[in-house]
């Protein structure tokens, strides 16, 4: 539990895959809530937490189930307002005195209209006004009898129940999801909850920022501070709110493994030490990371080894400065959510994703996350409101483990410097053309075969290369992007010109399954 001096909503978790948009629909509402799996909110967490509002979200479950999830009976009397959404209005009635019966053959998935029933109802303001609304449906079990004391308020064909609250108590409830981009007018439903839960909606950027620092300050004391830079959004904004709150207190190290893109250390060196006036240490060290992976093919060996020099790296470097109180990490809210598991299953392992989240172990150091409540979009936001140039804040994510995994098989320099001049030339043609905002990321991967061109009079024999660009919302899932042909044509031609050691150019149509947007 974070402390923070706002009203805060609780959503109590029962495993939906849709959770955290609820969060998404109310933080753009400037209301702050946070996310609990219903296994730890008990009793005394509802004291300390003092919601203002509590959600009930989805989950797979069916409360016919032995040890059906369920939320503490505390949250029916503390006198706030409360919304079940599906799963939780299942849950909601069960608890209350209403009945719900078994999905067979009542199971519903996908849109549908919700036409408005019996009188107004101020959860509903702004919704109905041309007609039914559309919706987005995904349950198995449904409520057969609503509980005393409620009043169904909308219904659909499939769903007598679509929408049903008791005013008088502040509950409400409904069977589909109003956090889905495909039920449209979602969002106002939520703003109506929130309103009429009195929330004043001022958990903004600016107020988030005021109340970082002073956090911070509270935190650090005099303490000194170290912040592993990568040039990347999260931890940038880490690094100068911290800056702003603590000064010369706090030394970054920019870890510089020789897998950086074109002229990409000098920009983030000269940015931060510059503009922003950033103890900044420049940690050249990629003589000793692409000598280590000279020779390795193995995509995980790859990971492993620069996963490894990276501590070992920022290890020396923290301790040439004497060494620090405290790490500062731009861990952010996805990373912190405990997600409820149905499976218990471990998951497979795709990739070793390589980040510094081995380092607070190693370096038994407190931490300093002041981005810990933050999404990704209001992590951007906070940038701008610090001044972080909008071609920054809005870069394309780029791993870890660098180029390393964009150069399949064995990576060796010269293929390294043909891969960086290719790659901007690539992101230059997309800027070019006004595209980069709608791409979630685009790079250039050099393939390990040479192939045979002619070009003038003569023979070449030399790299093929594959551009990859894709859209995606998290990076979980991705289409490739759908570029003209003659956009792919320009580029092609232009690579080719002007990169020499490229004769082939390949567009990489595979969507992520089965594909991962990287090739390693
Ligand atoms: P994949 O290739 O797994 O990538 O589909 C999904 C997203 O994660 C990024 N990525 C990484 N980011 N350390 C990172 O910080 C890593 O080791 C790493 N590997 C992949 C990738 O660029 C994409 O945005």
């Amino acid at each position: 539990m974070t402390e923070i001096s706002h009203d805060r909503l609780l959503i109590i978790d029962f495993g939906s895959q849709v959770t955290q948009l609820i969060a998404r629909r109310l933080r753009e509402a400037n209301i702050y809530c946070e996310i609990h799996p219903y296994q730890v909110v008990t009793d005394s967490f509802l004291q300390t937490f003092g919601p203002r509002a509590v959600i009930l979200s989805g989950g797979p479950a069916s409360v016919f189930a032995e040890n059906a999830p369920h939320p503490p009976k505390a949250v029916f009397s503390m006198g706030v307002p409360v919304l079940g959404i599906c799963y939780g209005q299942q849950i909601m009635m069960h608890m209350l005195g209403g009945q719900v019966d078994r999905g067979q053959g009542t199971a519903e998935f996908g849109r549908a209209y919700v036409t408005q029933a019996d009188g107004d109802l101020p959860l509903l303001d702004g919704w109905f006004d041309d007609g039914p609304e559309q919706v987005w449906m995904s349950h198995g079990d449904h409520v057969s009898r609503i509980a005393p004391g409620f009043q169904v308020y909308g219904t659909s064909p499939n769903a007598p129940f679509a929408i049903i609250a008791d005013p008088a108590r502040n509950f409400f409830a409904t069977q589909f999801h109003p956090e889905v981009h495909h039920t449209p007018n979602g969002a106002r439903l939520y703003e109506n909850f929130v309103r009429l839960a009195g929330f004043t909606g001022d958990w903004t950027m600016g107020a988030y920022r005021e109340e970082a620092i002073e956090k911070i300050r509270a935190q650090v004391g005099d303490g000194k501070v170290i912040c592993a830079l990568s040039g990347g959004v999260d931890s940038s904004v880490a690094a100068v709110l911290i800056h702003e709150a603590i000064g010369d207190q706090l030394t970054c190290v920019f870890v510089d493994h020789g897998l950086m893109r074109k002229d990409e250390a000098a920009e983030v060196t000269t940015m931060f030490r510059e503009h922003y006036n950033l103890p900044l240490i420049h940690a050249d060290e990629s003589e000793l990371f692409l000598t280590a992976l000279e020779s390795i093919s193995d995509p995980e060996q790859k990971r492993k080894i620069i996963g490894r020099l990276f501590i070992e790296v920022f290890e020396k470097h923290a301790a040439a400065i004497g060494g620090a109180d405290f790490l500062a990490q731009g861990t952010l809210y996805p990373d912190v959510i405990e997600s409820v598991s149905f499976s218990g299953g471990p998951s497979v392992t795709i990739k070793s994703h390589h980040n510094v989240g081995g380092l607070p172990e190693r370096m038994n150091m407190a931490l300093v996350e002041p981005l810990r409540e933050l999404f990704k979009d209001e992590v951007r936001a906070l940038g701008r409101e610090l001044g972080l140039p909008a071609h920054f804040i809005g870069r394309h994510p780029f791993p870890g483990p660098g180029l390393a995994i964009r150069c399949p098989c064995e990576i060796t320099r010269p293929k390294l410097d043909i891969l960086r001049e290719a790659d901007a030339v690539y992101i230059d043609q997309i800027r070019k053309h006004g595209l980069y905002d709608q791409i979630w990321q685009a790079f250039v991967a050099i393939l390990p075969v040479r192939t045979v061109g002619v070009m003038g009079d003569g023979r070449t024999y030399d790299y093929a290369c594959a551009l990859r660009a894709v859209t995606s919302v998290d990076g979980m899932t991705a289409d490739f992007y759908p570029f003209s042909h003659e956009f792919l044509g320009e580029t092609a031609t232009r690579i080719i010109n002007e990169v020499p050691g490229i004769n082939r150019v390949t567009y990489d149509i595979t969507s992520k399954p089965p594909g991962t947007i990287e090739w390693e």
